[in-house]
């Protein structure tokens, strides 16, 4: 028998109050391994993302996490079952230092043992703990922003564009990172690097205009033809 998805999203529609821009999205995230989302600027990959975090309502569909339906949960309730989330933006806190940052993603397992564990998957970030976070190079940042959805233990991780603005150099280093983070978690990975994400992920949705318009294994949707036409500029 098949395992059943950690989650399930099924027909979902969502948007900016007026502005609708997912329509009748559907997509599944398995137990283990990594799911990437592509599509081109505006596709609606961020929407998603935050559709899914709770940071947008829907307006129809349901998204099953965890063998619960939690559409209408709350953010926090949806971070507290599991669901990890590192936005575009990063939303990390430039006053405070990158050991307070971290700290705040500890709060949810109410230990900040897994600090040693982040510093295990980004060493760099070791020299870094005392420095303001504003203060940190781009890479430094996203390592900062992941390092704390992990403290806060997910069952799924769900990272937007964690190699936008990072140094090519560090860009190789943070995919090995979540080639090993999928092999304990699930992921689920917005990225504009396609060679990358298919790297990192088994799975692949492309998604245009709020729809998915191509999906499968990494494999296949790699060699269809049809895949450069969604992703051209
Ligand atoms: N706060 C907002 N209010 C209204 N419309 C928005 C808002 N944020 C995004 N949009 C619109 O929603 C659509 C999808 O945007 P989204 O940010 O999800 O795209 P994306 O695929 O993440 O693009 P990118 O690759 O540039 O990050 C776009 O047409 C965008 O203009
Ligand atoms: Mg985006």
């Amino acid at each position: 028998m098949l395992d059943s998805p950690l989650l399930s999203v099924d027909q979902l529609c969502s948007g900016y109050g007026r502005s609708q821009v997912l329509f009748g999205l559907s997509l599944e995230v398995p137990v283990k391994g990594a799911v990437c989302v592509l599509g081109r600027n505006g596709a609606g990959k961020t929407t998603l993302l935050k559709a899914i975090a709770g940071d947008l309502p829907a307006i129809s569909g349901a998204i099953q996490f965890n063998g619960k339906r939690i559409d209408r949960f709350s953010m926090e309730k949806r971070a507290r079952d599991g669901l990890g989330y590192v936005p575009q933006d990063d939303a990390i806190f430039s006053g405070l230092t990158v050991s307070e940052n971290l700290r705040l993603g500890a709060s949810f397992s109410k230990n900040d043992a897994g600090i040693e564990e982040v510093l295990s998957i980004f060493p760099k970030l070791g020299k870094r703990l005392g420095q303001a976070a504003g203060t940190l190079s781009g890479g430094e940042r996203k390592m900062v922003a992941i390092g704390r959805a992990i403290l806060g233990r997910p069952k799924l991780l769900m990272l937007d564009e964690p190699t936008e603005g990072v140094w090519i150099g560090v860009i190789e280093e943070i995919a090995e990172q979540l080639i090993r983070l999928s092999t304990s978690m699930s992921v689920v990975l917005v990225e504009q690097h396609i060679e990358l994400a298919m790297k990192v992920a088994q799975t692949a949705y492309v998604m245009e205009r709020g729809r998915v318009v191509l999906s499968g294994p990494v494999a296949d949707v790699k060699e269809d033809p049809a895949l450069l036409r969604f992703l051209a500029p």
